[in-house]
């Protein structure tokens, strides 16, 4: 099963959950900046997450959301650590059905820097999708 995990964060909250769902899935956590983070091959799950700065996504997670296209993943599922909404977890959706990509209802969120248990909490979350 191929198991990709894309996330942008300015502050690391976002990047712990991503390490986490990683971790669960025995690969690496690649921010969406970074020169790795084109899928090379068509992932069966894209867990892909990010926060909310000034009421919207980053410019890095927009702009990769809209190099992904219908193909790419079989599915994907969303994660966020926004403090004060969850919003960021409809735009993220939005830009991957935008993109033809199907997206799971469920959705992993803690509020702002996760702690030890919410960590355990997302590998946890994460096992579920992964065969
Ligand atoms: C400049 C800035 C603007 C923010 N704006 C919002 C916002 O509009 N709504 C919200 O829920 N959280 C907002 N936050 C909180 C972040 O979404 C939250 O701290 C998140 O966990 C940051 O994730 P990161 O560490 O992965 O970058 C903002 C944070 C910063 C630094």
């Amino acid at each position: 099963m191929s198991i990709a995990v894309r996330y942008y964060s300015r502050s690391g909250n976002t990047r712990a959950l991503a390490e986490a769902i990683a971790k669960a899935a025995g690969v690496s956590a690649v921010s969406v900046d970074s020169a790795e983070a084109k899928l090379q091959e068509p992932a069966d799950v894209l867990f892909i997450g990010g926060a909310l700065y000034a009421y919207g996504l980053d410019k890095h997670l927009k702009q990769y959301l809209k190099t992904l296209k219908k193909g790419d993943a079989k599915r994907a599922v969303v994660f966020s650590t926004s403090w004060v909404s969850k919003h960021s977890l409809d735009l993220i959706k939005k830009g991957l059905t935008a993109a033809g990509i199907p997206v799971e209802e469920e959705t992993f969120y803690v509020k702002s820097k996760p702690n030890a248990d919410q960590l355990k909490q997302a590998e946890a979350f994460a096992k579920r999708y992964i065969g």
